[in-house]
């Protein structure tokens, strides 16, 4: 049976590079520095190639075939439960949802940054400030449920994987006739 891989070199920088943008923005880079402004900006075009990329991947894997519907939800969860494989190659819609979750909270992140930059040169905008902290507050807890997410799917695919490759074997064997 081929093995399919669920993560692939362009899913690997496309996690990696919005998760260095977003902690070096709420920990490091002040938010005077130019800096802060540059890593939202590369925030948000992460974001818009990950979700193109998304969008043309391979059968399976792209967008639409694992957009969490209410129906895909419910199956996913199913399956969970009674230890079915996966019929999803790579992120199920589980993955997607809080995926999804992720992405809106951190193009609203930047872009309400952005306004601020804007509203700063012609009227104070204190709401706005904070409307940006919360946003950027968010991102840590959703980044936890989503790494969260992400391993416990994984250990379901590698775990039912290594299930049915047993009963394979035991199969196989019990057909081998005995020599005497
Ligand atoms: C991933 C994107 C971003 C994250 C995680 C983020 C995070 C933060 C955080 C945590 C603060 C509060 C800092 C503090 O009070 O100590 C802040 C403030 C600020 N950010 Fe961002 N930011 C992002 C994008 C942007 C962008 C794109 C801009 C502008 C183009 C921007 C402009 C600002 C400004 C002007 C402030 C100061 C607000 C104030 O006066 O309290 N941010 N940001």
């Amino acid at each position: 049976m081929k093995s399919v891989k669920a993560w692939n070199l362009p899913a690997y920088f496309f996690h990696l590079a919005l998760f260095a943008c977003v902690i070096i923005n709420l920990e490091i880079a002040e938010e005077s520095e130019p800096w802060h402004q540059y890593l939202g900006y590369a925030a948000i075009g992460i974001v818009t190639l990950h979700f193109l990329w998304c969008l043309f991947q391979g059968r399976g894997r792209r967008l639409l075939d694992v957009f969490p519907t209410p129906a895909r939800l419910k199956a996913e969860a199913l399956q969970l439960i009674r230890r079915e494989p996966s019929p999803y190659p790579g992120c199920g819609p589980f993955g997607m949802l809080v995926m999804l979750a992720l992405w809106a909270a951190v193009l609203a992140t930047a872009i309400s940054g952005f306004l601020l930059m804007q509203a700063q040169f012609f009227w104070a905008s204190p709401w706005l400030e904070e409307v940006h902290e919360m946003l950027a507050e968010s991102l840590v807890p959703l980044m936890v449920v989503y790494m969260a997410v992400s391993v416990m799917m994984s250990l379901w695919q590698s775990t039912v994987a290594m299930t049915a490759k047993r009963r394979r074997q035991e199969d196989e064997q019990a057909q081998v006739p005995l020599k005497y």
